[in-house]
């Protein structure tokens, strides 16, 4: 298994772009599967978690085509297998969305059950509840959901909890139902808002993604169309985090701040100066030790739980006490283990986590646990004295892109060992 060594100390520099966002492409590469034409999708970022998504669509039938500007063409019109097999899902919980856009265009789907993961349980009732709702007779059999419809149904439905890739299941099956469907208690996050936009493109009708209330009004048919995919918000703030934490001055080109206010609101916290215009964030660390800062985890607008990890290293090299407390995933202080062996003092009680500032972190090996997890370990690794190997690094190429290589280019010095 390949390991990143990470020599700690580097002060990071300079200017860097962000890329596409893994948890808007998603989605976006799901909602392929409602229409039988071409979408062309711009700026898709080269990770796992996309290689995954791509050999699932393979596997029903798309086609999917690189050309030489780097644009992908998802081809569609052949897409007849409605299995989502547990080798794909179990390696991409994502993968769920394809269960919304299956029943829109075939009626039917079987659907490997995502198990729990490392950061919590993550069941998939709001999903199945919601589809109910709208006609959909589901069994859970051997490990599957087999659903099946007649024609899928507009209805009114109120989600019993907030989530996202249920929020996005729902809205891209009822773009080609039957009538008016409402979503209430929804996800606001902006991947909801990208989806929508990229579903409207299609030639769905979808109005309020964003706000507290979507309405669908069911269409007969949806259309091939041209989507660039928008940045990475949890990139550009895992970078920010990594300037904070090396007293660091960096640039982040190609990102809308107002999708990352929360983020940006704490690290100003920290001591560190931010500013920023429609399409890019600036940070100077000029303190020599940042301030520390309390979290609470909750959907957006609040603090998101993909940047909690990475703020615990701030926490970490603070002039005092935090506390952390992580309202979504039931489990997300995997991390919290293995950055103590670097020094770190963080004791966890339930969902709360505090974090008590230490003078130096000490370089150690680590082990990932999950994404966000392992790019707190790299960031740990970068203020850390001496030397860190990070292993199981599969974890962190299944969302950032080149992270190496864009930290290499700011003045870190990291290096991927072969396996
Ligand atoms: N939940 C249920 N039942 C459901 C669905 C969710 O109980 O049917 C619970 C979950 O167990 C969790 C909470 O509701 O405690 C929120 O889960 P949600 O469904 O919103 O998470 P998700 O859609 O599976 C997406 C992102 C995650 C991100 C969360 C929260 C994608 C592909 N994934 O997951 O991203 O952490 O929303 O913002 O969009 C990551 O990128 O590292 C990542 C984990």
């Amino acid at each position: 298994m390949e390991k990143l060594l990470i020599k700690g100390g580097n002060r990071l520099k300079g200017k860097i772009s962000c890329s596409g966002a893994k948890n808007a492409a998603l989605p976006i590469l799901a909602a392929s599967i409602l229409c039988d034409e071409k979408l062309v999708l711009k700026n898709l970022p080269y990770l796992q978690d996309i290689t995954t998504m791509f050999e699932l669509l393979g596997s029903m039938g798309a086609e999917i085509l690189l050309d030489e500007n780097m644009n992908f063409t998802i081809n569609t019109t052949n897409l007849n297998e409605i299995e989502a097999r547990y080798e794909l899902v179990k390696t991409m919980r994502a993968s769920i969305l394809v269960l919304g856009p299956l029943l829109a265009r075939h009626g039917k789907a079987k659907i490997a059950l995502p198990g729990g993961c490392a950061i919590g349980s993550r069941p998939v009732n709001y999903h199945l509840d919601s589809l109910k709702k709208m006609g959909v007779n589901i069994n859970l059999k051997n490990g599957y959901i087999e659903a099946t419809v007649d024609k899928l149904k507009g209805a009114d439905i109120i989600f019993d909890g907030i989530t996202v890739t249920g929020t996005e299941n729902l809205m891209m099956a009822a773009t080609l139902a039957e009538g008016v469907t409402t979503l209430q208690n929804v996800a606001k996050e902006p991947e909801i808002k990208d989806l929508a936009e990229m579903l409207n493109k299609m030639g769905a009708k979808i109005e309020g993604a964003g706000s507290d209330l979507i309405k669908i009004t069911g269409v007969e048919k949806l259309f091939g169309a041209e989507v660039q995919i928008p940045a990475d918000r949890i990139e550009a703030g895992t970078y920010l985090v990594a300037a904070v934490v090396t007293k660091g001055e960096i640039v982040i080109d190609d990102i809308n701040p107002v999708r990352l206010m929360r983020v940006i609101e704490k690290l100003k916290e920290t001591g560190a100066i931010i500013e920023y215009d429609n399409n890019s964030i600036s940070i100077i660390m000029r303190e020599s030790i940042p301030k520390p800062v309390d979290i609470q985890t909750a959907p957006f607008p609040e603090f998101p739980t993909d940047m909690q990890a990475q703020f615990s290293v701030i926490n970490s090299i603070s002039s005092g006490i935090a506390k952390v407390n992580e309202t979504v995933f039931e489990n997300r202080f995997m991390h919290v283990l293995e950055l103590n062996r670097m020094g770190c003092n963080i004791s966890v009680k339930g969902s709360q986590a505090t974090i008590k500032g230490v003078h130096s972190l000490f370089g150690a090996e680590v082990m990932a646990t999950d994404l966000r997890a392992s790019a707190s370990l790299i960031i740990a690794g970068l203020c850390a004295e001496g030397e860190t190997i990070v292993d199981r690094i599969y974890h962190i190429d299944r969302g950032y892109e080149r992270i190496e290589e864009k930290l290499n280019y700011l003045g870190a010095e990291i290096t991927r060992l072969p396996s």
